[in-house]
């Protein structure tokens, strides 16, 4: 929750810079915590592609495109793109405090493109293998949280793109607007891990069904893979939620919602969205 008086976690207190002054002086450097978490979560972050790799390569013959091995891309390139690249795409507000809103915007921009880029490449590669080998589609609770997941992330990157990059929408449309692209980036997060614990389940069930329930190796190393993508979306969200860790507004930033506010007459002013 955002501190009283302020939209958009003003909570970190922000030293008006004096005219002449250089804005970056008198900004606090990354708070220590936020940089240990941050630390955490992309060792993690790296941890969970290594085990899917590792999953792949060890126990499933490795990847190929023109081969049976098509599959393997699936798995790979969603939790590099749906989980990895989206997850640090949420965190680049928390990281770049001390940059321009706008490249700061461009930066979270690129990341979800390739993001998406990666994960459409995973989802060509299943329907791909699928239509290959004459298997059904789109008939699993995991294949239909996948393409709501993937279809959901895709619109909500193009509206992102269309509300806050290109310049023709007003500070208050982008306002109104900014609440729920918060909510729906967590939400879309949030069913991007769940949808990769029941790809799991699914490609466990598939391979080892015979098996798992005698903790074989790979039974056990899809597990931790498992609990790491729980741990890592945990991280992340502690991080998108501590209050003093939210991204200040600069000075010109504040400078420009109080012109807003006296604009339009006591609405209350929040940092550019
Ligand atoms: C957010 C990430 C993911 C998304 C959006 C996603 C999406 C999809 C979609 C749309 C299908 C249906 C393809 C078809 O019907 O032809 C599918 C199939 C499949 N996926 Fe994923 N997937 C994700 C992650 C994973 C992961 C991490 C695994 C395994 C480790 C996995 C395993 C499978 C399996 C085994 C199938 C074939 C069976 C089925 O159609 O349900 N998926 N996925």
């Amino acid at each position: 929750m955002d501190g009283p008086g302020n939209h958009l976690g003003l909570l970190v207190p922000v030293p008006l810079a004096s005219p002449g002054m250089d804005d970056s002086l008198t900004r606090p450097s990354s708070p220590a915590g936020l940089s240990c978490y941050m630390a955490v979560s992309q060792f993690l972050g790296l941890a969970l592609i290594a085990m899917t790799g590792a999953w792949m390569g060890q126990y499933r013959g490795g990847i190929a495109w023109e081969s049976s091995l098509q599959f393997n891309v699936h798995p790979l390139c969603m939790v590099i793109g749906m989980v990895f690249l989206q997850g640090d795409a949420l965190l680049v507000y928390r990281v770049f405090r001390n940059e321009t809103k706008r490249s700061t915007k461009i930066l979270h921009g690129l990341l979800h493109a390739f993001a998406l880029v990666i994960a459409l490449v995973g989802v060509i590669a299943v329907f791909d293998y699928h239509r290959k080998k004459g298997f059904a589609d789109m008939y699993s609770l995991h294949s239909w949280c996948g393409i709501t997941a993937f279809s959901l992330y895709f619109i909500q990157w193009l509206m992102g793109l269309s509300f806050f990059l290109f310049p023709g929408a007003s500070f208050s449309l982008r306002s109104k607007y900014k609440p729920q692209h918060v909510f729906f980036g967590i939400f879309l997060f949030i069913l991007s891990i769940a949808t990769c614990l029941l790809g799991i389940m699914e490609m466990l069930l598939f391979n080892i069904k015979a098996t798992y329930s005698s903790f074989v190796p790979e039974g056990i190393l899809a597990n931790v893979l498992g609990l790491l993508l729980i741990v890592f979306g945990l991280v992340i969200g502690y991080i998108l939620t501590r209050d003093e860790w939210k991204r200040p507004p600069l000075a010109e930033e504040l400078a420009l919602s109080m012109d807003f506010k006296n604009l339009t007459m006591g609405e209350s002013p929040s940092s550019s969205p």
